[in-house]
């Protein structure tokens, strides 16, 4: 994949300069072992390594899943994914696992922040099938209508939707629950939705807070869900076996040992996949036929 150095290559060839301050998707590519970030983002890992132990290893866990949940799409014959959240593709990332299943696999990449969405754009240069898409997922209509996304994925066929540790930057639940209805109801059935959230299984309220005052400095506040809030997000889809759990814990014989038991966490994330078996009807409809 490359050499840290790359990252500053890539940097120049975005017309980027130094960037001011880490950013939680590179510090995620540095825990992962990527090659797209700079010297202040690998210090920031070293400051708040003492007050997040297990950090790397929560980051690892939530990328192992990500891979075996594209990897079981791609081999359910999905070859279409929409990433929502993207940050910087890294170790593991979609489009090597989908592409490495079918080579003709097609992967829409779409993040809100510039300097990462140029940072990607100079990585994946020359990469088939792949675009990165700047845009805001909390307006489906513009990421569903901007061309990186409706010029490379034809979504009368089934698309897999991933977010993937973005929607706890989603702190509404009324948003949220609109958001995931627009893209569900833009997909075709065989879509599906790949999620990872925080969850509180085990993590004590002094974690959280740590966790959560780390994040702030690097981006935002992330918002922890109940098991059962987080499964609203995937009204409208069954869920995949074994369903929505901790999230080591699912398809764990699709992907490469992680060497690390989910109860060594110090973070909980809770994930699934859900499939898109039928439509649902439309709320209006359902109203007008009482
Ligand atoms: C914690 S990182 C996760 C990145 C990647 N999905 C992963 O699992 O490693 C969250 C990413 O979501 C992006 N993000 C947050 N809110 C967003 C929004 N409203 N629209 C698009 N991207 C967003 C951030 O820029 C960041 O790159």
């Amino acid at each position: 994949m490359g050499t840290p150095s790359d990252a500053d290559e890539r940097r120049r060839l975005a017309g980027l300069g130094l960037p001011e301050q880490p950013s939680m998707t590179r510090v995620f590519d540095y825990l992962l072992g990527g090659t797209s970030h700079f010297e202040l983002d690998r210090r920031f890992v070293e400051d708040v390594e003492p007050v997040l132990p297990n950090i790397a290893g929560h980051i690892q866990v939530i990328h192992a899943f990500l891979s075996r949940a594209v990897r079981y799409l791609a081999e359910c014959g999905i070859d279409q994914f929409l990433d929502l959240g993207t940050g910087l593709p890294t170790v593991g990332d979609v489009h090597g696992t989908a592409q490495r299943v079918d080579p003709t696999a097609r992967i829409a990449y779409v993040d809100a922040d510039p300097f990462t969405v140029r940072l990607a754009e100079a990585q994946l240069r020359g990469v088939r099938g792949v675009t990165v898409t700047e845009a805001d997922l909390c307006e489906p209509a513009s990421v569903l209508t901007a061309p990186g996304v409706a010029g490379l994925l034809d979504f009368t066929r089934p698309v897999a939707v991933l977010a993937m540790a973005a929607l706890p930057f989603i702190t509404d639940d009324d948003e949220l629950a609109g958001v995931v209805a627009a893209y569900r109801d833009a997909c075709s059935v065989g879509s599906a939705l790949v999620c990872s959230h925080l969850s509180m299984v085990t993590a004590t309220a002094d974690q959280v807070r740590r966790f959560g005052d780390v994040a702030e400095q690097i981006g935002s506040r992330p918002i922890w869900r109940s098991p059962d809030d987080f499964r609203t997000v995937f009204n409208g889809y069954e869920l995949a076996e074994p369903g929505l759990l901790r999230t080591a814990l699912w398809r764990p014989e699709l992907g490469e040992p992680t060497g690390r038991q989910h109860d060594a966490l110090e973070m909980d994330t809770l994930s699934a996949v859900g499939m898109l078996v039928s439509r649902p009807v439309p709320t209006a409809l359902r109203l007008v036929g009482r």
